[in-house]
Formats: structure tokens, sequence, C-alpha cells
């Protein structure tokens, strides 16, 4: 069989820290094309990781026009998520396109528009389901273990580590700051766990309170104040059509000790998951409350070329398969899609300070 020819749109960080190297282990796939405005990078990315006679365009819709590629990597900031994974659905390409969906929600509902209109496969980069602790916690989610969820937290809480490279400070290219960067992650676990997507109403507050200290702490360094003209923390509260109840912190600078990032916690009304201090699980049997650590890694975990296999080769692996088998990848557009609208909700929420109903 014929290996699926790939092709990488915006060749920066994501895609040289995780997206190509992971699809470079991959023996179905080949890398023939590469696009980034910035040429250099696509030619770098093209000699790394491209075989003999791999290309490079700086203009996607060229590639698009000009390349028969059956698979395209959308790695580009937020603002072209949408215009370019459409733009490859509709030239007849299955899409990944890194998180977070879009820049608003209304591109992510025309990026699962297009995905049924085409029918090509749209998948979008949650690489933090494809961890261990993940797995496992959907596992436990999955057998009804914990009854009822109804009261989850959703972690994205750095002290000082603002991304200071690419434009991730600029609104107008990323459409926020930590909540769409990182919340979207920790909201996409916890709504993954839960398997409940039905959002009743939202609630967000949103700061911009430490982006004018350039702090020397900062683990990327210090930024420039007047060009971080988005957030530095918000929070949300989501009640579900069940009634549940999710909190979700964000924050990419903010004075605590009660640092953690793409994580959850749940509680249900048989048990309880906690992946902070390393996945724990909770609960009361024979009259005693119990928490057990369960050893990840031991046993039951997919190995490949006898090495352990890493959420970013997972992620990349199943997502393949999932082409090759014609099967649901596992990050489905339409979930997706309700992260995006959750996280705009509360961009909203803090504006207006009055709560967004859904369905109304
Ligand atoms: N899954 C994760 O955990 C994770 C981590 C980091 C970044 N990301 C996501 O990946 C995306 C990119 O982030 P990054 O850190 O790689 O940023 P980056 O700035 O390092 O890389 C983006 C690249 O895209 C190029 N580019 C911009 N517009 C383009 C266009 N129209 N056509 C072709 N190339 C274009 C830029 O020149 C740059 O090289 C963002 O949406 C970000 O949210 C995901």
């Amino acid at each position: 069989m014929s290996k699926l020819k790939v092709a990488i749109i915006g060749c920066g960080g994501i895609a040289n820290g995780k997206q190509m190297p992971s699809l470079a282990k991959l023996e179905e796939v080949e890398m023939t094309t590469f696009c980034d405005i910035v040429k250099s990078r696509a030619e770098k990315a093209a000699q790394t990781f491209g075989g003999e006679g791999a290309v490079v365009y700086e203009d996607y819709q060229t590639l698009l026009k000009k390349e028969n590629v059956d698979v395209v990597h959308v790695c580009t900031p937020n603002k072209s998520h949408a215009e370019i994974s459409i733009a490859a659905l509709e030239a007849g390409c299955h899409v990944m396109c890194e998180k977070p969906m879009a820049k608003t929600a209304e591109e992510a509902r025309e990026m699962v528009e297009a995905a049924k209109r085409t029918g090509k496969k749209l998948t979008i980069g949650y690489n933090n389901r494809f961890r261990e602790d993940s797995l496992y916690m959907k596992d436990v989610c999955r057998s009804g273990e914990l009854g009822e969820i109804y009261y989850a937290k959703a972690h994205a809480i750095r002290r000082r580590a603002v991304p200071t490279w690419g434009v991730f400070l600029n609104e107008e290219q990323q459409g926020g700051g930590p909540l769409i960067d990182i919340g979207t992650h920790a909201l996409d676990l916890t709504l993954w766990m839960m398997d409940n997507y039905e959002v009743k109403s939202v609630m967000g507050n949103v700061y911009y309170k430490l982006s004018a200290q350039e702090s020397e702490a900062n683990a990327f360094g210090p930024w420039e104040a007047s060009e971080f003209n988005v957030e530095d923390s918000a929070f949300g509260m989501i009640t579900m059509q069940n009634g549940a109840t999710i909190i979700l912190e964000s924050s990419w600078a903010l004075n605590t000790l009660d640092e953690d990032e793409a994580k959850s916690s749940l509680s249900g009304t048989m048990g309880g998951a906690d992946m902070r201090d390393g996945l724990r699980i909770n609960g009361e049997k024979h009259g005693k409350l119990f928490t057990t650590k369960p050893e990840l890694g031991a046993g039951g975990v997919a190995f490949f070329d006898g090495e352990k296999e890493s959420d970013a080769d997972r992620e990349a692996r199943l997502w393949i398969e999932s082409i090759l088998n014609d099967t649901e990848p596992v990050v489905s557009p339409a979930q997706a899609l309700v992260v995006s609208e959750v996280l705009e909700a509360i961009y909203e929420s803090a504006r207006t300070g009055k709560a967004v109903y859904f369905g109304e």
C-alpha cells in the first residue's frame, strides 16, 4: 500500500516539537510537503523530516492547488486554523489542526460543517488525552466506577510561564491568552472524562493584572508589556444541562502555590479521580475512605519498537489509524467545538458581567 502523503503547514514550535517527530516514526506516512510564511523554517523542516523530493511552499493556497497530499497538519497561530483547515478539507485532505480548534466558536462551527460537507476527517491536537494517566482515568470514568460525576475542576495554572515566542500575546492572532491556550486543554480533558457535552450556562472573569510587570522569573524569559494584550488569567464556572458544575482555572502568571496544568479533578456519587500529584482514585469502601494510586506504565500500555510510546506518538498513530481504518478520530470535531464555545462564553461573560445561556 502506498504511504499517506502529509503536508505540514506552519513549521514552528509545535510542528518541530510534536507533530513532525511523531509522524516521522510512522511507516504508513511520508511528509512530502512543508509550508511556512517564513520560508527558511519550511526548508529546515523539509531537510529534517522530508524524504527525497520534499517540496517547500510559503503560501498554503498554492500548496493545496499544486500538491496531491492526503493529510494536512495545521500548526499555525490560532487565527488561521479555520481558514487553512477548511481549505484543506475542501481540497480533499484529512486535517489534523492544532489546538485550540479556532480563534472563534463561529469559525470552529464552520470547520465542523466543512468536515461534514467534504466527508473528510478532522481532528484537533488535544494531545493530553493521550497521556497514560488520562487514558487510565478515562477507563475509570467509562466503567461507571465514579457514579454520576457532578463536580469537576479543570486546572491550567502556571505561576510564571507566559509564552513569549511567536504571537501568543497578540489578541488579534490568538483570540485570547491562557484561557484559549492552556485552559482549552484542561477543559477538553474534563469534558471528555465526564463524557458530557451538554452545556447549560457559563460565567467567567478574566484578568489583566500581571501583564504590565515584565517578570524576570518567567520560564520563557521576560515579556514586553506593550505587546501583552491578552488576559493573564481567566476563570470560569460552567453548569451542565444535568446540573453538573465545572470550575475552569487558567493562568500564565498568578501568585499562587497551587499550580498545575492540563489536569482534571472529578467528583462523582460513587468515587472521585484526581490527576494532581499523580493519578489518585478516591472513595469509600467497607465503611472507610480510601485513596489508591494506580501504577501507571506497569502493563497494559502500548509499546512501540520496544520503547514506551509517548503521548505525542500515540496521538499521531491513532490519528493516522483512524484514517486508514476509516474510524472516528479520538478527538472529534463536535467535541472540540463545545470546548471553543465554552471558552468564548467565558470571554463574553467576563465582558458583559452576565451568564451566557446555551441553546437560547
Ligand atoms: N498541543 C499543544 O500542546 C500545543 C503546544 C504549543 C502550541 N500549540 C498550538 O500550535 C499552534 C502554533 O503554535 P507554535 O508554538 O508552534 O507557534 P510558532 O510561532 O512557534 O509557529 C507557528 C508557525 O506558523 C507559521 N505561520 C504563521 N502563519 C502561517 C500561514 N498562514 N501559513 C503558513 N505558516 C504560517 C509561522 O511563521 C511559524 O513558523 C498554535 O495554535 C498553538 O496553540 C499547541
